[in-house]
């Protein structure tokens, strides 16, 4: 049995090579990509402080992300690339750290407490496949440290998972 053991969040590099090393030990040996997601955002949502969402949307065509595996309220289904801030991090091909999504005039609302965003691509050989999208009901939550933190994770996901049709 995996059980996540608590880690110091006062220093976030620190803490994310941490929460990096249990993900690793979490998804060792399996690659189903759903079982994976489905552990990453469980992981994820345990251990990171202060979120009220966390989890995948995969791109389904080259114009639309499809919601995957998540921990938080329901969520929309459905994102057009260019929509919202996921929709966005995929037109523009990089990771969105959204201080206040009231202030981002596309964000689309799935939890009406989301106060602030970060969006980090899922990018194989092949480029990038979807997305993986935190959210928290504080304002200005996220900071460069948690881009850098949770983009690895990402890399970690991917890595461990297969993606074939
Ligand atoms: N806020 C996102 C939609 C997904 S939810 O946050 C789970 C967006 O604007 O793309």
């Amino acid at each position: 049995m995996f059980a996540a053991t608590a880690i110091d969040t006062s220093n976030k590099p620190a803490f994310y090579n941490e929460l990096a090393t249990q993900l690793k030990a979490l998804l060792e040996g399996e690659g189903d990509s759903i079982a994976n997601a489905a552990n990453t955002s469980a992981l994820i949502y345990q251990m990171v402080p202060d979120l009220n969402w966390a989890g995948f949307y995969f791109l389904q065509s080259d114009e639309e992300l499809v919601l995957g595996p998540f921990q938080g309220k329901p969520a929309c289904v459905r994102i057009a690339v260019g929509k919202g801030v996921c929709g966005t991090a995929v037109d523009l091909g990089m990771s969105m750290l959204i201080k206040d999504v009231h202030d981002f005039p596309s964000h689309i609302a799935c939890d009406a407490d989301s106060r602030s965003e970060l969006v980090v691509l899922l990018r194989d050989a092949e480029g990038v496949f979807g997305v993986l999208d935190l959210d928290s009901p504080l304002p200005g939550r996220f900071d460069k440290d948690d881009q850098a933190g949770i983009e690895k994770l990402a890399a970690i996901y991917v890595a461990a998972s297969s993606f074939e049709d």
